[in-house]
């Protein structure tokens, strides 16, 4: 008996996104942490329209999006025995795992390196279109998908935000509605994991503790000089996710004064806050919990962003494991 109360695209739809992504084309779909912009991972020329319209260096790898944990062994070696834990208690969810790639995984999707990425996503709609891919004859399964945003950008968590920023370059958007995370997957790369452990490259919708309940001890962050000298994560750069409007992260107490002297000298802020700000020319108040904070994060941003203003100005959120990926993006935002 089907489940009527998931979500499902239609069957014309749903062909043809399938048929779009078999032809090589792109289509962008909803996920639990935000919109992909999907291509057939294992053609490598589909690959390359993705790295074109995102305006992405080749050298960053993409993230293969599968629909069952048994395609992790068709896509990843030397699976060590903690990927399958990880993959039984996370999977389908935000967590992409780092592993060894198989030898005919295209170089283009792993920007040249010898491992690959890989996630299930835990959205029904995205679910139901990749298994339909992986359904047709020699498919292997696999979608590839950026977050669907330009290169440094900020990601997408609608529908409108990818046709905003990509609309020409999509063959389809699938409009699933808002994200319910909103803010992208935990990276871990568990390539090495005999001798380096568990290694987190970019925090996300999976904190550290969560992921030791499996792991057995807290994972670490690897530094950004090492990531630096090593496998490429674009969400490792300095500056990413980041609005074109200057950003200025402040702790509470210095917000206020900062408004005063900016809008003094005639220049447009607006706030992301957790209090009202009432000078700010626009202010968006988010509320004080990690998930419906991360939830708003990136559509907050983004209006602001489009507010023409000269400052935004967001104040500090607090810390803790849960507000980690906040920071983490919150900090790349200004850089
Ligand atoms: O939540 C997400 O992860 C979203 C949704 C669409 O699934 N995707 C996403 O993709 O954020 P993207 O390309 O915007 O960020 C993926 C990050 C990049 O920084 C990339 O460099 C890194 O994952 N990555 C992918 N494969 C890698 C690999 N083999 N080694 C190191 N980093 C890798
Ligand atoms: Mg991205």
């Amino acid at each position: 008996m089907p489940d009527f109360t998931l979500p499902r695209f239609d069957d014309a739809l749903l062909a043809q996104a399938v048929a779009l992504l078999r032809a090589g084309e792109l289509v962008a779909f909803p996920t639990e942490t935000v919109y992909g912009l999907g291509a057939d991972a294992a053609n490598p020329l589909a690959a390359a329209k993705v790295f074109a319209a995102k305006e992405r260096p080749a050298d960053h790898p993409l993230i293969v999006h599968l629909a069952e944990k048994e395609a992790l062994a068709r896509w990843a070696q030397d699976i060590p025995p903690i990927a399958w834990k990880l993959a039984q208690a996370f999977w389908p969810g935000p967590l992409t795992l780092i592993l060894k790639k198989q030898d005919w995984v295209p170089a283009t999707i792993t920007g040249g390196q010898d491992t690959v990425g890989l996630r299930i996503p835990a959205h029904p709609l995205a679910l139901q279109l990749i298994r339909a891919f992986a359904a047709l004859p020699g498919s292997r399964g696999g979608i590839a998908a950026p977050s669907a945003n330009r290169f440094g950008r900020i990601s997408p968590t609608t529908a409108a935000h990818v046709r905003a920023e990509l609309g020409e370059q999509v063959g389809l958007i699938l409009d699933g509605g808002a994200c319910p995370l909103g803010i992208e997957s935990t990276i871990l790369d568990i390539s090495r994991f005999a001798t380096h452990g568990a290694e987190i490259l970019r925090p996300g919708g999976l904190d550290a503790p969560t992921l030791a309940e499996v792991l057995g001890i807290l994972p670490a962050a690897r530094s950004r000089k090492s990531i630096a000298a090593a496998p490429r994560v674009s969400g490792s750069l300095a500056s990413h996710y980041a609005p074109t409007t200057p950003l200025r992260l402040l702790e509470t107490t210095a917000l206020p004064d900062f408004l005063a002297r900016e809008i003094a000298a005639g220049h447009r802020c607006g706030a992301l806050a957790l209090h009202p700000q009432p000078n700010a020319q626009l202010c968006r108040v988010l509320p004080a919990d990690p998930a419906q904070y991360a939830r708003l994060l990136y559509a907050s941003l983004r209006e602001l962003d489009n507010a023409a203003l000269d400052w935004i100005v967001v104040e500090t959120p607090p810390v803790g494991f849960t507000w980690n990926a906040i920071h983490d993006r919150l900090r790349r935002a200004a850089a």
